[in-house]
């Protein structure tokens, strides 16, 4: 039977909107700042392997997973599932899948934000000509001026979750749509171009080589679960930010197609920032395992060295902050969209119900950075721990959960019909990778972090 039912929030205008909003939602920090420092942090090439097999083995059958039930279901990731389940004959519980992520989708945003107002202060900062001529050691004492003041961080933490909930206020077509059709092409643009400048920076073998050589002694099941999560994190999967931006999409787009392409430019925007930031850390001989302060330290150096650095500087930030925008409304409207539906809020009320509260979690990773930089648990800070928790536990288990429920529960003439594959080979690598591989490799990837394999 096919899917006749509509979103009461409206729809994707077409093919391509969704391709950018998805898009944009997958390309952010997750790409530019935090891929390059917990990949110098894992030593490289080899962590570099081990995410992009999980992307492709456990991220791209599970997107299309999350979009297919999404679009299915039509509805807030919370009603999608409950309804979905009912469809099947399956138990109401399948609700909790919703309900945590946007509880994953809270926590993430918090924490995301604060980072996103770090770029909103470098855009300030490099584009004033602060960073002109500065020394590594310099701009590294720049970062540390600017993360152990509460007060800054707070303030550009607010002026970003207000930016988020601005646009997810709009709605589906006007808000979202509107700014991903122009921001994101520049992206790529402002990347290249940088690229082009690490290029001549004399080590751009060296940093493609700390990218690509994999040196499988530095690899330990931490760092194997580290690159899982991440391949969770930077595709937007496991917390019902896909899902309900596939329950916009028209009946007729290719969810397969769509999804490897989204996956291919996510990975290649991962890919370049890396290649465009590495070479700079070799050859002004920064640390690459320098932690969440690596870009914010190796870039405005470049620039400050660069002709016309001040202003592609700033440019760069700008960029960032756009990418990290489209990325922060994916992570607030499962949430906005439930409240809107089950309690029948305005959107405008249930964005800043959400919003105030994930702004005021942020605080604690604010202070993560200054007053409260001592360790709390397990050597981590707040910040450390929500990170933690969420890229490397949520999201994957998150995931576990979708694909087992699109491979295993939901009929397959339903997602035989959602998929559009056609009852063939394409249909059926699907099905076994959303059923048995996908789920396995998170399973055991967990059990061996934890130490039972
Ligand atoms: N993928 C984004 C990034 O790489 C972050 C993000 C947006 C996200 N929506 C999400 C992460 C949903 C996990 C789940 O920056």
């Amino acid at each position: 039977m096919t899917n006749t039912r509509k979103s009461i929030h409206g729809q994707w205008s077409s093919r391509w909107a969704f391709i950018l909003a998805a898009t944009g939602s997958a390309v952010g920090l997750g790409n530019i700042w935090k891929f390059p420092y917990i990949a110098g942090e894992n030593g490289g090439g080899a962590f570099v392997l081990v995410y992009l097999l999980c992307i492709a083995s456990i991220g791209i059958p599970i997107m299309m997973a999350e979009i297919l039930l999404g679009r299915r279901g039509r509805q807030s990731p919370v009603n999608t599932m409950r309804t979905l389940a009912s469809e099947s004959g399956r138990s109401p519980h399948w609700q909790w899948l919703g309900w945590g992520g946007v509880f994953s989708g809270f926590l993430i945003l918090s924490y995301y934000s604060v980072v996103a107002g770090w770029a909103l202060a470098y855009v300030f900062r490099v584009g004033s000509g602060e960073f002109t001529g500065v020394t590594a050691a310099r701009a590294g004492a720049l970062f540390t001026e600017l993360v152990s003041d509460p007060e800054r961080l707070l303030a550009w933490h607010t002026i970003f979750m207000g930016m988020t909930m601005f646009v997810v206020a709009r709605g589906v077509r006007s808000g979202l749509e509107q700014a991903v059709r122009v921001l994101m092409p520049a992206l790529f643009v402002i990347l290249l171009l940088l690229v082009g400048y690490a290029l001549n920076s004399g080590k751009f073998a060296e940093g493609a080589a700390f990218l690509f050589n994999p040196d499988f002694s530095k690899l330990t099941a931490d760092s194997i679960l580290v690159a899982m999560g991440h391949a969770f994190f930077t595709l937007s999967l496991g917390m019902g930010a896909i899902m309900v931006y596939g329950s916009y999409l028209n009946q007729h787009v290719s969810i397969g197609r769509t999804s490897l392409f989204i996956a291919a430019l996510d990975t290649l925007v991962a890919l370049l920032a890396g290649l465009a930031i590495f070479p700079i850390v070799m050859s002004h001989g920064l640390e690459p395992g320098a932690g969440p302060g690596l870009i914010f330290q190796s870039l405005p150096l470049a620039f400050g060295h660069m002709p016309g650095g001040q202003f592609f500087g700033a440019l760069f930030f700008v960029l960032l902050v756009f990418a990290a925008w489209t990325s922060a409304i994916s992570l607030l409207e499962p949430a906005v969209t439930w409240l809107v539906e089950s309690r029948g809020m305005s959107r405008l009320k249930a964005t800043m119900g959400c919003g105030v509260a994930i702004w005021a979690l942020g605080i604690g990773t604010v202070l993560s950075f200054n007053l409260w930089s001592s360790p709390l648990f397990a050597g981590k800070t707040f910040f450390d721990l929500l990170d933690y928790l969420t890229a490397n536990i949520l999201l994957p288990l998150g995931g576990l959960l979708i694909s087992l429920f699109a491979g295993w529960l939901l009929t397959r003439e339903a997602s035989l019909d959602e998929l559009g594959l056609g009852d063939g080979p394409a249909y059926r690598i699907w099905r076994v990778l959303a059923s048995f591989v996908a789920p396995l490799a998170v399973a055991i990837v967990f059990l061996n972090a934890i130490g039972l394999v």
